[in-house]
């Protein structure tokens, strides 16, 4: 469903190069090599009471992203950190949805683009819940998609690129379609990989289960549960785990930036429960994302 105000006519103010310019005029023309040939990585964080939750880590992704696209982004980390929380603070916010974009121009227009010059913009925005917060409570309905995971050989599949997304879209699409909220895909191999905008983690005996990410998103998130969860002395194992296996797994939760921690209640024919370990990680993960709280730790 379309949003009520659409992303290109909202109020406030986007970085753009170095410069804040009214949100309406933060345009690109339509000869930009990134919306042709996809050269373009970004950033997904969200800022929790005024602080953008492991912003650096962000940051860095962000310039790694652009280096496995073959290009620099044209700031250092601790220029882009500067500009995100002076976006926000011009936006003036405390939670909000935080997107930096870097992409490359309109100086050449072939698959070539070498001396394309390279681009910076952060946008932010109140994005409160990415599933129906009811939904999210009961655990949300996840299909299987056609689409999987790229071979690394195939794709730069840790970047943050926006061609990657392609077939993360087509699979979204899908699995709405049929009245699911988002769809699982398997990797290239066949095997568990991630949700179209988040990672996964099943628990079958008190063990958190998660795929190895050897060809999609490590993401910012996961790692965060991970820690989470063994501070809390939970066992963590990150392996191959083939479809078959999600008949013998309890509960199961995806997570990201946006997604943060969402129960799953079934995926495909699968059912989950939404269990005592989700729900400590869903609180520990909003206890963590919040400035100077840590509840795992105590
Ligand atoms: C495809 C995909 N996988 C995983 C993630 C989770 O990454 P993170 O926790 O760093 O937001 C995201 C979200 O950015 C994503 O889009």
């Amino acid at each position: 469903m379309a949003d009520a105000q659409p992303f290109d006519q909202r109020d406030g103010v986007i970085w753009f190069d170095g410069a804040f310019v009214p949100w309406a005029d933060a345009k690109v023309h339509v000869l930009t090599h990134a919306l042709h040939y996809a050269s373009a990585v970004f950033e997904g964080e969200r800022a929790y009471g005024g602080r953008i939750f492991k912003l650096d880590e962000h940051s860095r992704r962000l310039v790694e992203s652009g280096k496995l696209l073959g290009f620099d982004v044209p700031y250092s980390v601790a220029e882009i950190n500067r500009a995100c929380e002076e976006t926000l603070a011009r936006q003036g916010f405390q939670d909000a949805y935080v997107r930096p974009i870097a992409w490359r121009g309109s100086e050449m227009m072939g698959v070539s683009a070498q001396g394309n010059r390279i681009h910076l913009a952060i946008a932010i925005w109140q994005w409160p819940s990415y599933f129906d917060p009811a939904q999210r409570l009961k655990g949300i309905r996840v299909d299987l998609a056609e689409w999987r995971r790229p071979d690394p050989k195939t794709a730069p599949s840790k970047a943050k690129a926006t061609g990657l997304y392609m077939i993360c879209t087509l699979s979204k699409h899908a699995a709405e379609r049929k009245g699911y909220a988002d769809a699982l895909m398997l990797d290239w191999r066949g095997q568990v990989a991630e949700c179209t905008g988040a990672n996964i983690f099943f628990v079958k005996d008190g063990a958190l289960h998660t795929p190895t990410p050897d060809c999609f998103l490590d993401g910012i998130t996961r790692r965060t549960v991970i820690d989470l969860a063994r501070r809390r002395g939970v066992e963590v194992i990150e392996r191959a785990i083939q479809p078959e296996e999600l008949a013998s797994f309890e509960q199961c939760f995806i997570c990201g930036t946006a997604a943060e921690v969402t129960p799953v209640s079934e995926i495909a024919d699968w059912r989950f429960t939404v269990g005592d370990l989700t729900k400590t990680l869903m609180e520990d993960y909003q206890a963590e994302v919040q400035p100077k709280a840590s509840v795992a730790a105590a």
